[in-house]
């Protein structure tokens, strides 16, 4: 343990590149990490899933300020630790989150990740459901925030599943379209559809990797597809040059920040218009989720984690080892002169 802390060197703040927005590192460890997601605690702390090279969750605390300290919480027994969400237990003193990940077999598996009330100790860990042979490739999760216990996992091979904790009940095809489907022959390195997936004003948002877009369908307070509901798109990332969208945030008004991984910008995408910027030129190579900042004055701050694995990163030259990094990008800008 004391030596994975040592490798969390704090690197003080520093603008990496001059984009539309600034962004700063927050934590890089040395290379050979995979950040993939990220919640953000009431507290303000950062918890980050590590996918490689061991599936750990990881705290960021204090990562507004230039002394943030990162800490392995939890080593989980999975292969790869991709989403993670806080859901509601219906008791308000509970603080728990919800992560899912696969095992060396390729099955999935599915977390609660739980701290006690006040407590800035280690959270305890356990199992809700080992998924059947129908689930292959979990990814997002987002928590349908009306009912207690209830969150919708992403399935990258097509489909969105329902997941009840208390009753530790799947159902696999709750959203079942073609938007959410792979693309077998698109450019990006991987074979993945549906990734992010986020709830916001009865909408459930997702993005499909392969088919470089945005989308939303309606949602009940359930959590299931309203009747007769089909997916719309927001937007189609090809049409500034990007290939694929990885997951992504909204901000307070709704509109979206993504993520494009496999490149190295970040994108802004006026909700309902569509309309798409690059706000994020460079500096955050692999970025591949994002969440906003909790504590008072920190909720315009956009915390993006990075896989830093060997990717090929146009911009960045090639195939070049970047290293994971969580980077905390200012949205403060484009909220007073873009918006
Ligand atoms: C997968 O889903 C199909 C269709 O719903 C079902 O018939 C089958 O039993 C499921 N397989 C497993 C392993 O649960
Ligand atoms: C996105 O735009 C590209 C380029 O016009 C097009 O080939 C592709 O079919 C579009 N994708 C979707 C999902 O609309
Ligand atoms: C990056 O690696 C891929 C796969 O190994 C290879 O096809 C590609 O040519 C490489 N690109 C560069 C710029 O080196």
């Amino acid at each position: 343990m004391m030596l994975l802390l040592a490798l969390f060197v704090v690197v003080p703040a520093f603008v990496l590149a001059a984009g539309m927005l600034p962004a700063r590192i927050v934590t890089k460890p040395e290379p050979g990490f995979w950040f993939e997601n990220i919640a953000v605690r009431p507290n303000g702390d950062l918890l980050i899933t590590q996918f490689l090279p061991t599936a750990e969750i990881i705290t960021v605390k204090n990562p507004y300020s230039d002394r943030a300290e990162s800490e392995t919480l939890l080593t989980l027994p999975l292969a790869h630790v991709l989403g993670i969400d806080r859901f509601s237990t219906g008791k308000n003193t509970d603080e728990q989150y919800l992560i899912v990940g696969d095992n060396e077999d390729k099955s999935c598996s599915a977390f609660t990740v739980s701290f006690d009330k006040g407590s800035s100790g280690k959270p305890s860990l356990s199992r809700v459901i080992d998924f059947d042979a129908n689930t292959t490739f979990v990814n997002g999760v987002a928590a349908v925030s009306d009912r207690d216990n209830i969150v919708l996992v992403a399935d990258s091979s097509g489909h969105v599943g329902r997941l009840d904790i208390s009753a530790g009940t799947f159902d696999t095809f709750a959203f079942n379209f073609p938007e959410m489907k792979p693309n077998q022959d698109s450019p990006t390195p991987l074979i993945l559809g549906v990734n992010g997936i986020h709830i916001r004003d009865g909408y459930l948002y997702f993005s499909n990797t392969n088919l470089a877009s945005i989308y939303r369908v309606s949602i009940t307070r359930e959590g299931f597809p309203s009747g007769g509901a089909r997916p719309e798109i927001i937007t189609n990332v090809t049409t500034v040059g990007i290939q694929g969208v990885d997951d992504f945030n909204l901000d307070k008004f709704g509109n979206i920040y993504a993520s494009t991984s496999a490149d190295d910008k970040i994108l802004y995408v006026k909700v309902p218009s569509g309309e798409t910027t690059v706000v994020v030129q460079d500096g955050v190579a692999g970025n591949t989720a994002m969440a906003f900042g909790r504590k008072p004055g920190d909720t315009s701050t956009l915390y993006v984690v990075t896989t830093g694995v060997e990717t090929e990163v146009p911009a960045a030259g090639g195939n070049k080892t970047q290293g994971a990094m969580v980077a905390a990008v200012d949205t403060s800008k484009l909220r007073s002169g873009l918006t």
